[in-house]
């Protein structure tokens, strides 16, 4: 593993209790970052990132607690269900848009203010592959990551000049719980699609997270960054 420096920083992962967050925390703190993770699963002050009032919380908690934050992984997400568009039911489609795009623009408006006062931060959102090409049976999902696109690419013009700089990645699928909520056919539809023909580890995920999250990315903002095994094209 190469080495990356978070001595005295302090991260914000959300989602971060399993899976790719989890992994992105023990890489944080490998390399020397304190962190604090927001879960809504978490069996002490769980936070749901989709709350806006239970985010503005956390975050003057977190603030009085450790007095800044210099990186927020916007990880947490749900897959929604696997069906086709026109039977998607309503409800679905609003918790999976609420769960993965509105708490990330939630997380960014209540912490960005916060980063460009100490004009230094960086926010890292996770998107997906899905979210570039859409795959079929995943509207709510596609949807929700290319949002995640979008709000990278806004805020990151608007923070430019800021010292925040705020970038997207892109996955494709990782075997994770979160495929516990898939259907075995979506699940090898994904690999099919992917042409070095595995899953991206967790580990691989949260190595370009970091970088992204670290001081040496310093000139790349409202991006997205593919981590996709050669699916994606653009
Ligand atoms: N695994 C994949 O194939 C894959 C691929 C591309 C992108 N992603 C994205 O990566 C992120 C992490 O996925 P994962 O595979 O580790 O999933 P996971 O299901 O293993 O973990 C997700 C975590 O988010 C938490 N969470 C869910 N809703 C929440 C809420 N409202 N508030 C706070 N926490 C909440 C869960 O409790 C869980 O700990 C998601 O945004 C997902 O869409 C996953």
């Amino acid at each position: 593993m190469n080495s990356l420096d978070f001595k005295g920083r302090i991260a914000i992962v959300t989602g971060g209790l399993q899976g790719i967050g989890a992994a992105i925390v023990k890489r944080l703190e490998a390399s020397g970052a304190r962190t604090r993770v927001w879960d809504a699963a978490a069996k002490t002050d769980p936070v749901d990132v989709s709350d806006a009032a239970a985010v503005e919380r956390a975050t003057a908690r977190a603030l009085a607690d450790v007095g800044k934050i210099d990186v927020l992984v916007n990880n947490a997400g749900v897959a929604g269900l696997n069906v086709p568009t026109v039977d998607y039911p309503i409800e679905e489609w609003e918790r999976v848009l609420r769960v993965n795009l509105t708490s990330q623009f939630l997380c960014c408006r209540a912490i960005a203010p916060h980063m460009v006062k100490r004009k230094y931060g960086r926010i890292v959102n996770i998107s997906s592959i899905a979210g570039k090409e859409g795959n079929p049976n995943a509207v709510a999902y596609s949807a929700s990551k290319a949002g995640v696109i979008a709000l990278t690419k806004s805020l990151g013009k608007e923070l430019a000049q800021t010292g925040v700089l705020v970038n997207c990645v892109t996955p494709a699928a990782a075997k994770t719980a979160i495929f516990d909520q898939m259907t075995e056919q979506h699940i090898n539809y994904m690999l099919s699609k992917i042409p070095m023909n595995r899953f991206v580890t967790v580990a691989e995920i949260a190595s370009l997270v970091c970088w992204l999250a670290s001081e040496d990315c310093s000139f790349s903002t409202g991006a997205v960054f593919d981590i996709s095994g050669g699916r994606a094209t653009y």
